[in-house]
């Protein structure tokens, strides 16, 4: 066995289901080949001669997917939470994404984007970039340098940009293709995703030709959907012939399991039945909505829907890169919504979010988001040791604070992709 075998002992935790949670303290969650081999209360006598990682009581948990983040909007991350989507987007979004032609500023930027991702919880990602080719390649290099497991896209948007951010509709195409020759077969862990940015940015003409390319390259796509009042309204107008928002992206064959779709917050019951037909993913993203006073989307109902659902970050709508705040934000949200919009549907649970943050996101890169027998072996080793209390706390109570108070002297001490331990210094 490589040195990508070994074993972990402390206090794991993963879920079993979305609403079940398993957690085995002094447990071994136990690696061979990238790939976990199951979590034990005995380490059995097969695995003794693994090199043995001590915990000690660390919690043990399995990494997490932010599957909605815009790299470049991390520069003005906590500005301008002031406006709602389509203000926010012309005033601080699109010059900020322009300044992303110029290769040095890209370089600056993104350096700080990918260490903090690096050193962040996340240990996959659905990533955003701008609709520029050398800088989407640049973000690229450096997210496959910190070991993290990433889909990036380089942005198509061909009407509504403005002047610094529109591209010609042919010339959007030819950069796709340009960008998907480049970078074909450079990297281990970075790959590409179709990336329109949302209808009111892409034309009809555009869209089918993006489609194209997604279907002869075999090649994931993401977007946003039904974020925003004013956004569904314009849709309704740029695509009269749909049936829904949703319907404007599926006419083109562009949803599917291979799809992730950002906020899903208006979706009505033709498209919410297209998404779950699909197999569409939900990117949900509490702090997003929150922020750019979008709304809230009904997670409950689309978990009891069986459909995909995940949680993002949507940086910079959501101004924090930690998918433990994510997890907290999507609780947070959730029984606001059980209080002011709709009294049946039940507030999410603590492990129903971290359900979320790990297997239902985590999903859409394959077995991935437990640390049951099967699946990439995806970790963070967590100390709690300075979150003070006088109380005697089991594991999942640890966890559950932990979620809520990472920031107050909780600390990410190990990290593993497919086995592979990333660098958090
Ligand atoms: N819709 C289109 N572009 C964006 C973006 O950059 N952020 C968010 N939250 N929604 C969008
Ligand atoms: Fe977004």
């Amino acid at each position: 066995m490589d040195t990508n075998s070994f074993v972990l002992k402390g206090s794991v935790c993963y879920n079993t289901s979305p609403q079940e949670v398993r957690c085995v303290e002094g447990g071994y969650a136990v690696c061979v080949d990238g790939v976990s081999a199951g979590v034990f209360e005995q380490l059995p006598e097969r695995f003794a001669a693994l090199p043995l990682v001590d915990c000690g009581d660390q919690l043990i948990v399995p990494g997490m997917s932010d599957i909605h983040i815009h790299a470049p909007q991390y520069a003005f991350r906590g500005l301008g939470m002031d406006l709602e989507l389509l203000d926010w987007l012309n005033t601080h979004t699109f010059p900020e994404e322009a300044h992303y032609a110029d290769p040095s500023y890209a370089e600056r930027a993104y350096d700080i984007f990918a260490s903090d991702l690096r050193r962040s919880p996340t240990t996959r990602a659905v990533v955003f970039g701008t609709m520029h080719v050398e800088a989407t390649e640049l973000l690229m290099d450096k997210l496959e340098a910190t070991g993290l497991a990433t889909y990036v896209g380089k942005v198509n948007m061909d009407r509504n940009g403005g002047e610094n951010l529109e591209e010609d509709t042919a010339q959007s195409a030819a950069d796709t293709r340009r960008w998907l020759s480049d970078v074909a077969d450079r990297y281990d862990r970075t790959a590409p995703i179709i990336t329109p940015r949302f209808t009111p940015s892409v034309t009809d003409e555009l869209m089918a030709q993006l489609a194209d390319i997604a279907r002869e390259q075999h090649l994931p796509v993401q977007s946003h959907l039904s974020e925003n009042p004013s956004e569904c309204g314009w849709v309704k107008e740029l695509c009269p012939w749909s049936s829904c928002y949703g319907d404007a992206y599926d006419h083109f064959g562009l949803l599917g399991p291979r799809t992730v779709m950002a906020h899903c917050i208006y979706s009505d019951e033709t498209e919410t039945e297209l998404l779950r037909a699909t197999g569409t993913y939900v990117a949900h993203c509490p702090q997003s909505n929150a922020q750019l006073s979008s709304g809230i989307a009904p997670i409950r109902r689309y978990l009891d829907l069986g459909m995909n659902v995940g949680l993002g970050t949507d940086v910079a709508g959501g101004a924090n890169l930690s998918m433990f705040r994510c997890m907290a934000d999507a609780v947070a949200v959730s029984k606001l919504r059980w209080r002011l919009v709709d009294e049946s549907l039940p507030a999410l649970t603590t492990q129903e979010a971290l359900w979320l943050a790990t297997a239902g996101g985590g999903s859409f890169f394959g077995r991935v988001g437990s640390l049951a027998e099967g699946y990439e072996f995806d970790a963070l080793v967590l100390d709690d040791s300075k979150i003070r209390t006088p109380r005697e706390l089991g594991v999942w109570e640890r966890l559950e604070r932990y979620v809520y108070l990472a920031e107050e002297g909780g600390s990410l001490t190990r990290k593993y992709v497919s086995g592979r331990q990333i660098d958090l210094s």
